[in-house]
């Protein structure tokens, strides 16, 4: 029997580990090993795991955070160059690389279920070419020439939240968000409060489950009265309907979704015991029957010229429809071929997407500004003349680098075009330099912060320009209000008004000094009182029992977000044990790349940083696994690698006694026993094995080596040897 194929259908954890494993111990880690052809240059992994990161952060910021910070079409020129990479050396693709999921929009807070059908994406098309490549691989796929009669259904792919309905008997049972694809969260008494949901389904009955996807979305002018009203409130307005869905829909207070007028369409099904029409305009048609709301406006094409002919159609026309769409959705109409069509990790075949191009604008680019941020890192931004863009009045555009303005010759005063995909911050994407009248101004670099005056430094290899100076008060105000948010420490009433203060009094020159405050240094502040100022200091102080993970992440390590920060607990008991821990000992865990465990090592290795972390110790935070961070990690791996497995060991250990091995066995929810049997589920052979491994290989049992089994329990979150 094959072992890896038996591993992976024995072990869910360690099938990832697995292949990982057997991905990791290719030449990439190792290239005096390489096949010629195999060998893959060092900045060709360096750039596999800087995609991967990139990937995983934007994913993050448009599933989690719903704000995203570029385009759909920057992001699959990300994924498309990562995938391209890993097809190219195969080497370097893993089960945690983002081509092999889709993104999270799971929430705390929220009962979560397990999608009985994986709520899939779409792949993406930009232009006739790319439509001519998709119907081409489709009939490819199906055995179809080109003459061959072939329907497509278009229809608008509208920019909303995908949400799946699931009736039982025709009661609506659940409602769900997409989540990780795989599991989601439960949000039904929100999809209750939009009225076009029917509780009932009509037309005919339905037994058993029949599960519907749709979109749900805001119209843009309730979305436009609701900012009307907030500003007048003098409130801030919310960015886009799309951002103000997500949100909504997040919430845990029904009141609050209940007064925000959602809407939804319903376009495709997931889980159905009664059977389904053939095609899915058919499809279409009964679900409406059924009383769900369901768009009018699709259209069935019969050749990638009848696609493209609705394209163009749709291309101005959708600014004039009341909600926003960012595409449309081409399916093959005939369901029978679903099957045959299959899906990638990502997406089904039988389905793709056509996005719209950006929008653009025209204006006035009255001068350039230095933000820095709080690693550092230096970000131009471009001040414009007002002009309205999809809909928002926009005056500030990113430059990203200095590389950038060069490249773009971008001068003050320029008339610039800018754009903007999606919901994303807008950037500069020409200048009209015929438009120039002689008065535009180059515009200099500064070597200096603009804020500490330190000297700015370009890294090699990097596009941005860094302030290195830890303590300058940009960096300082970004760091605090970082380690005081919501998702880390949690500190309430430390604002951006009083860190500034703060920062500015030298009464706060890093995230220690926040222990050190007294009623007495916080009452002269502006805005604050006695009683505000006690409720300060009593919440800086609550914070000294915070879980580990929280101040982790609340360190503000680079690349060390939120979930990070829970793993890197999962497997290090406290903050020496992560000081100690070796690349390797990061690298091998599942979800931290190869730029956050250096990032991570690079952390520990400024005395500034351990000295930090002196201070705060002696403040008496709390730096060690906390009771619940524990409990969390024991039910883990209770249900670890070898929960329940019976494993025999044979033949010599090199790395370890077979005590040893053993325990760690045990430790990962395993018995070991001494003779195979038929209740074997897997044999760790070592050199010198003989009748055990013969009568494990007779009857069908898996067996590795010592070094795939010290494989599979690194992976699995051990710390090694
Ligand atoms: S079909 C396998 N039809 O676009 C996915 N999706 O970018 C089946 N979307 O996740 C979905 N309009 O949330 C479908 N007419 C439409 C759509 C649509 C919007 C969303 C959906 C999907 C996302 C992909």
């Amino acid at each position: 029997m094959n072992h890896q194929k038996y591993i992976r259908d024995n072990f869910s954890v360690c099938r990832d580990a697995f292949e990982s494993i057997a991905n990791r111990a290719r030449p990439y880690y190792n290239p005096a090993t390489m096949d010629n052809q195999d060998k893959i240059h060092d900045s060709t992994a360096w750039r596999a795991a800087e995609l991967r990161e990139m990937i995983q952060r934007h994913d993050h910021l448009y599933y989690v955070k719903a704000r995203p910070e570029i385009s759909d079409r920057e992001y699959d020129l990300l994924a498309t160059e990562l995938a391209g990479l890993e097809k190219k050396h195969p080497a370097l693709a893993c089960k945690v690389s983002p081509t092999a999921a889709v993104g999270s929009d799971r929430q705390a807070g929220f009962e979560t279920m397990v999608h009985p059908v994986p709520m899939l994406s779409i792949g993406n098309t930009y232009s006739a070419d790319e439509v001519a490549e998709y119907d081409e691989r489709t009939r490819r796929k199906l055995d179809l020439d080109a003459a061959a009669e072939l329907e497509y259904v278009v229809e608008l792919k509208i920019d909303g939240v995908a949400v799946t309905l699931m009736y039982v008997d025709d009661r609506l049972e659940y409602a769900a968000t997409r989540g990780d694809g795989v599991r989601g969260d439960v949000i039904t008494r929100n999809i209750r409060t939009i009225g076009k949901i029917p509780n009932i389904l009509g037309g005919r009955k339905r037994p058993g489950r029949f599960e519907v996807r749709g979109e749900v979305f805001m119209n843009r002018p309730d979305f436009e009265e609701i900012n009307r009203l907030r500003e007048l409130e003098g409130e801030e307005t919310y960015a886009n309907p799309r951002n103000f869905t997500a949100g909504t829909l997040k919430q845990l207070d029904m009141e609050i979704v209940a007064s925000r007028p959602l809407d939804i369409l319903i376009y495709a099904c997931g889980a159905v015991d009664a059977g389904l029409p053939e095609t899915h305009a058919e499809l279409l048609v009964e679900l409406k029957r059924a009383g769900l709301p369901v768009s009018d406006r699709f259209q069935i094409c019969h050749s990638v010229a009848d696609i493209m002919r609705t394209v163009d159609h749709w291309e101005e026309r959708r600014k004039k429809l009341p909600y926003d769409t960012d595409g449309l959705v081409i399916k093959v109409n005939d369901m029978s071929l679903y099957k045959s069509l299959g899906s990638t990790a990502k997406s089904p075949r039988w389905l793709v997407a056509y996005k719209f191009s950006a929008e653009q604008a025209q204006t006035r680019l009255e001068n350039i500004e230095i933000q820095v941020g709080r690693t550092g890192a230096v970000t131009p931004v471009a001040n414009l003349s007002p002009v309205i863009l999809a809909g928002s009045r926009i005056s500030r555009a990113s430059l990203h680098n200095a590389d950038e303005i060069r490249r773009k010759d971008i001068r003050m005063g320029d008339q610039v075009v800018i754009e903007k995909g999606g919901d994303i911050i807008p950037k500069v994407v020409r200048v009209l330099d015929s438009l120039r009248t002689g008065d535009e101004k180059i515009y200099q670099y500064p070597l200096l912060c603009p804020v500490c005056l330190s000297a700015l430094v370009q890294p090699e290899g990097e596009a941005a320009h860094y302030c290195i100076n830890r303590s300058c008060p940009a960096q300082v105000k970004e760091g605090v209000l970082h380690y005081a948010s919501r998702k880390a420490m949690d500190i309430d009433g430390l604002g951006e008004k009083i860190v500034d203060q703060l920062v500015e009094g030298n009464l706060v020159r890093d995230i220690s000094d926040l222990y050190n405050l007294k009623v007495e240094d916080i009452e002269p502040l502006d805005r604050m009182g006695e009683k505000s100022s006690r409720n300060l200091v009593d919440a800086i102080h609550a914070t000294r029992s915070r879980s580990l993970s929280r101040f982790l992440y609340g360190l503000g390590i680079r690349h060390v977000g939120e979930n990070a920060a829970k793993l890197l607990v999962l497997n290090f008991e406290d903050i020496h044990a992560l000081e100690h821990a070796a690349q390797v000992d990061l690298e091998v865990i599942d979800g931290v790349g190869e730029v956050m465990a250096l990032s991570i090592r690079e952390f520990f290795t400024h005395e500034e940083n351990m000295e930090l972390i002196r201070r705060l110790r002696n403040a008496g935070l709390n730096l060690s696994r906390t009771d619940e961070e524990k409990s969390r990690r024991d039910k883990i791996s209770r249900g670890s690698l070898f929960s329940g497995k019976t494993c025999v060991l044979t033949g010599r250990l090199e790395k370890m006694s077979r005590g040893e091995a053993e325990k760690l066995i045990e430790s990962f929810g395993g018995k070991v026993t001494a003779a195979i049997s038929l209740k074997t589920d897997l044999l760790i052979a070592g050199p010198g094995a003989g009748s055990k491994l013969r009568k494990a290989e007779e009857l069908g049992i898996a067996n590795v080596d010592e070094a795939a089994f010290l494989g599979m329990l690194i992976e699995s979150g051990w710390k090694g040897l």
